[in-house]
């Protein structure tokens, strides 16, 4: 990759899966730019595109319209030429477990092609703490070794760009905080650029140099965590009452920029929540008010201010089997 080339650009690429009439649009016009060596998040609730847009920029999926460039080459036209230069960590586990991990390294170097893999392979193992573990099966291995592994496999090949879906989903907070300062020790000790993605806004916000918050197949914010933060020149006021009260009257009070509901909350957006709280105490009976929070500008409030919605919140119908059985497991408790 010649220098002053990013890592990944992205022109008003589209997606849609099925039929023009029927179909699903999974990314809409989507434009990015990855510089080299930045950690960039992708940070949207489930369904928003995310995968997907891994998908179209490892070749495993076609684009609908719109071109992605990945270390300099079209992924369509030259997709042999981006596959030798990506490396992809997958959210769904890819390790053998009745091989040890140098023989998933092996079959890993096999199926790539390499020659003279083994030095590489034993850095990645010794940067990893796990050479003197080498010949042990994987079936015996910690999640945490196991997510080391597999981002030894991606690193392999010694690719510049590296894709991350979801790679802390599910994990413990332990190994969740581990495999932080393992993307963070990656990039810089291997110099690769790492795109992930996460619904996990903490884990955007710790990691990431710039971060494009997506949403519906569309991107709809983009920047650094603390520029994106800086959009948000307010403050979020949660209200829970007990009685009635009606969004124009919130509206009135001086200081307030919007108001909406969220469930049985108001939501209101105030310039500065110290200023207003005296005035809604002054409007709303105290006995009245079940609860009161204030969120001061994060990743949260951005999506929030953004969309309307929590980014936790999911109200797309459910995709995948985990999903389904977590509902029915609900739904019997
Ligand atoms: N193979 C497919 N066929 C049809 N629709 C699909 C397919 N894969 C994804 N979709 C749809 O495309 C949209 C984006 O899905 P995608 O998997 O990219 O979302 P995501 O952001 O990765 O979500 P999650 O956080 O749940 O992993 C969703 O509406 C999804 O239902
Ligand atoms: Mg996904």
């Amino acid at each position: 990759m010649s220098d002053g080339v990013p890592a990944i650009e992205v022109h008003d690429l589209s997606k849609r899966y099925g039929s023009a009439t029927n179909g699903v649009l999974a990314l809409d016009h989507v434009n990015l730019s990855v510089a080299r060596g930045c950690v960039f998040g992708l940070l949207g609730p489930n369904g928003a595109g995310k995968t997907t847009l891994i998908k179209v920029l490892t070749g495993i999926s076609d684009i609908t319209s719109g071109e992605g460039r990945v270390a300099g080459f079209d992924v369509r036209r030259e997709s042999l030429e981006v596959r030798a230069r990506i490396g992809w960590v997958a959210a769904e586990v890819i390790l053998d477990d009745d091989f040890s991990a140098w023989e998933n390294l092996w079959l890993q170097a096999k199926l790539q092609d390499l020659t003279n893999w083994e030095d590489r392979a034993t850095h990645l193992l010794q940067y990893f703490s796990l050479l003197d573990r080498k010949d042990d099966k994987v079936s015996k291995f910690s999640t945490g070794m196991r997510k080391k592994l597999e981002i030894s496999l991606a690193l392999l090949h010694q690719p510049s760009v590296i894709f991350m879906d979801e790679p802390t989903i599910g994990l413990d907070v332990p190994t969740r905080r581990m495999l932080w300062d393992i993307i963070t020790g990656v990039h810089k000790e291997f110099g690769v650029t790492v795109l992930l993605t996460t619904h996990y806004i903490e884990e955007a916000d710790a990691l990431c140099d710039q971060i494009a918050i997506i949403d519906k197949g569309r991107i709809i914010a983009q920047g650094s965590p603390s520029e994106l933060k800086a959009r948000v020149r307010a403050d979020i006021v949660q209200l829970e009452t007990s009685d009635t009260i009606d969004a124009a009257t919130l509206r009135a009070l001086p200081g307030v920029q919007d108001v909406w509901a969220q469930g049985d909350d108001w939501m209101i957006r105030v310039g500065s929540s110290e200023a207003f709280l005296p005035l809604l105490l002054r409007t709303v009976p105290t006995d009245h008010i079940r609860r009161i929070s204030v969120e001061k500008p994060s990743l949260e409030t951005v999506f929030l201010d953004l969309t309307g919605r929590r980014l936790g919140q999911e109200d797309e119908p459910m995709r995948d089997i985990r999903k389904f059985y977590a509902q029915m497991r609900r739904a019997r408790s």
